[in-house]
């Protein structure tokens, strides 16, 4: 799979580094929070605006928008045309999904503008629209040529977006271990500034991961999912933003780590004493695991309508043996909530 290049900057790039002849597609909010950005893309010939969110990623909108940007781009060459994608997560899937089917295949620059999207979305190369309900149905693995990673816009996000990002970050963190994890285990404090401190080299970890299994054929990719199996179930059960979720996500796999003697209590406590395990959320300690009958019945349906799930009804969990080693178990849908209800108890009696 082809390498993205990376572009660390503190300010919007110049258009002459992004390609020969550029549209841009960006989400609507930017110009509106940021001046600098409505300054910037002024000076594109040819842009397209678009609304950020799981709408934009369905197939039913999508031959409405691809007429409009074929019809944009009729006067420009396949060859030369580059495409650059300005927003978060929603925007980048769909843009990067433009890319790799219009004209067969056009150059695309991916701009990043949330955490979750510079810290994990935007790399890694996946494209994907969504059918109906189900979220990244339809898609392609087309790597940008070049990731711009821009401060200005970063920071400019809300700081209750940073914390939103932490949960991605930490992820990559545990996943990574080494000096990743002992550099960030440290901080105190959560903030944009710090995500920008860790972006290069979270952005590296992942690339790691992705250079060993680009296509998702050996398997091994799969452990960019940490934090996700119960995180996804939390998000849509609870209508949490999907960093928040993650978050809970890595409390519960770490729990049922240690449960399952994967992960020493010894080990499990060195992470709980590391400073910035301040900011995990534990749903537990959130009294998200309720156990009623009903609860558990919404969690099966939302565990099973996940779409890492393998066979029937059974799913490959990620655990984390220490941070720098993660193991994936083939575990049955039942497991998963008799782990819920076992860590609901464990709270209960202490
Ligand atoms: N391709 C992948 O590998 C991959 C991985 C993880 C998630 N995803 C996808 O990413 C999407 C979620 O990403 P997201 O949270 O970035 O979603 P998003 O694109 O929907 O953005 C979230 C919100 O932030 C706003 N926003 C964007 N930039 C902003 C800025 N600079 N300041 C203020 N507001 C801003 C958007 O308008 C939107 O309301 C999902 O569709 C998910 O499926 C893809
Ligand atoms: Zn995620």
């Amino acid at each position: 799979m082809k390498k993205s290049s990376l572009l660390f900057t503190a300010e919007l790039p110049r258009l002459s580094d992004l390609g020969e002849e550029l549209l841009l597609i960006y989400d609507e909010v930017l110009p509106k929070k940021s001046p600098a950005f409505k300054k910037w893309m002024k000076q594109f010939s040819l842009s397209y605006a678009v609304r950020a969110g799981e709408q934009l990623k369905s197939v039913d909108q999508f031959p409405a928008h691809i007429s409009k940007i074929v019809q944009l781009c009729e006067n420009t060459s396949s060859r030369r045309l580059t495409l650059v994608v300005a927003g978060g997560g929603s925007v980048g899937d769909f843009g990067g999904f433009v890319a790799s089917i219009l004209k067969r295949g056009v150059k695309l620059v991916q701009m990043p503008s949330t955490w979750l999207s510079a810290i994990d979305s935007a790399h890694g190369g996946k494209t994907a629209l969504n059918v109906g309900s189900a979220k990244n149905q339809i898609g392609t693995f087309y790597p940008a040529d070049k990731i711009v990673l821009v401060k200005s816009l970063l920071i400019a996000q809300p700081e209750a977006r940073a914390f939103e990002g932490f949960g991605e970050l930490l992820k990559i963190s545990w996943i990574a271990g080494g000096p990743l994890w002992s550099k960030f285990a440290k901080e105190f404090e959560v903030s944009s500034a710090t995500l920008w401190k860790y972006l290069a080299s979270s952005v590296a970890a992942k690339n790691k991961v992705v250079a060993q299994d680009p296509e998702e054929k050996s398997g091994h990719r799969h452990i960019l999912n940490l934090g996700h199996t119960m995180g996804h179930v939390l998000e849509s059960y609870y209508k949490l933003p999907h960093g928040v979720a993650i978050n809970y996500g890595l409390d519960f796999a770490l729990r049922w780590s240690v449960e399952k003697k994967i992960m020493s209590a010894a080990e499990y406590e060195k992470i709980q004493r590391a400073p910035v395990a301040g900011y995990l959320l534990s749903p537990l300690r959130d009294d998200l695991l309720q156990t009623k009958p009903s609860l558990l019945k919404d969690f099966r349906r939302l565990l099973l309508s996940d779409k890492k799930k393998t066979k029937s009804e059974t799913l490959r969990f990620v655990f984390l043996k220490k941070p720098g080693h993660c193991v994936i178990r083939e575990v049955t849908v039942d497991e998963v909530l008799m782990e819920v209800c076992r860590q609901k108890e464990e709270e209960l009696n202490g």
